[in-house]
């Protein structure tokens, strides 16, 4: 197993003083290998269960397990570079660097790893390539298309062979086409290199094209059977 969350609970303190209890009693087991789909309405707490699998929130209750370790005993700093090392994120807004072209935005999790100048670059045109971008490389986010910007920052999710993909509506501002394409990329490079992926996503086609598809209502996980 990947990434486990057992029991895990989930609430956030309101302004008005009252808790919003968005998760409750929740387990999910992630596998390597396997593209798990996390489907439900706005607000049910998708991106919060992501952002939780993703290390980037804590739990109120409940265990989270990465590596057969509860990540509760690990400082921030620990946490940061499991994030960096071993985990890739893709979400609706692609948040790539305007200051940095596209080669540069996909070596900077592998420079931050330690990888060498030369070796990371060289990997990032690999997966530029991969993604169908290569002769884009040299182009800064805002002299690319939407399509594009997407396909970098899947890139660039990918460039430290992460171990688990968490990619929260990766293709929310894409046409029919290029959606299509992102998720062809993103499931066929799971298959490859046997990373796990965690997909939250409003579209059904999708959800039932992955390994595992689960609806995220009333703050816990019912297993989708397609
Ligand atoms: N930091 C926060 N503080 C308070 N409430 C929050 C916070 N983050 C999210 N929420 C609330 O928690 C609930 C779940 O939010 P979340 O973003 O996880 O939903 P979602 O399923 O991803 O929705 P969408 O499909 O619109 O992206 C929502 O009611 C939201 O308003
Ligand atoms: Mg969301």
């Amino acid at each position: 197993m990947v990434i486990s969350a057992i029991n895990i609970g989930k609430s956030y303190l309101e302004g008005t003083g009252s808790r919003l209890i968005v998760l409750e009693d929740l387990s999910i087991d992630v596998e390597g290998g396997k593209v798990i789909a996390i489907t439900g309405e706005s607000g049910v707490g998708k991106s919060t269960l992501l952002h939780i699998l993703g290390l980037l929130d804590t739990v109120d209750s409940g265990r989270i397990i990465f590596n057969g370790e509860d990540v509760s005993s690990l400082n921030d700093s620990q946490l940061s570079r499991i994030r960096n090392s071993d985990f890739g994120f893709i979400f609706q807004f692609h948040y790539l660097l305007p200051e940095f072209d596209a080669l540069e935005n996909v070596a900077l999790p592998a420079l931050l790893a330690g990888m060498s100048r030369p070796e990371a670059e060289s990997r990032a045109k690999e997966l530029l390539s991969a993604v169908g971008v290569a002769e884009r490389a040299g182009h800064f986010p805002n002299a690319l298309s939407g399509g594009e910007q997407q396909r970098v920052a899947l890139a660039r999710a990918l460039i430290n062979n992460p171990r688990l993909v968490l990619a929260d509506e990766p293709t929310g501002n894409l046409d029919p086409k290029n959606e299509d394409k992102l998720i062809d990329l993103l499931f066929g490079l799971t298959r490859e290199f046997g990373m796990a992926v965690v997909l939250a996503t409003h579209n059904m086609a999708i959800a039932r094209r992955a390994d595992q598809s689960y609806l995220l209502r009333e703050k816990h996980l019912e297993e989708v059977i397609c």
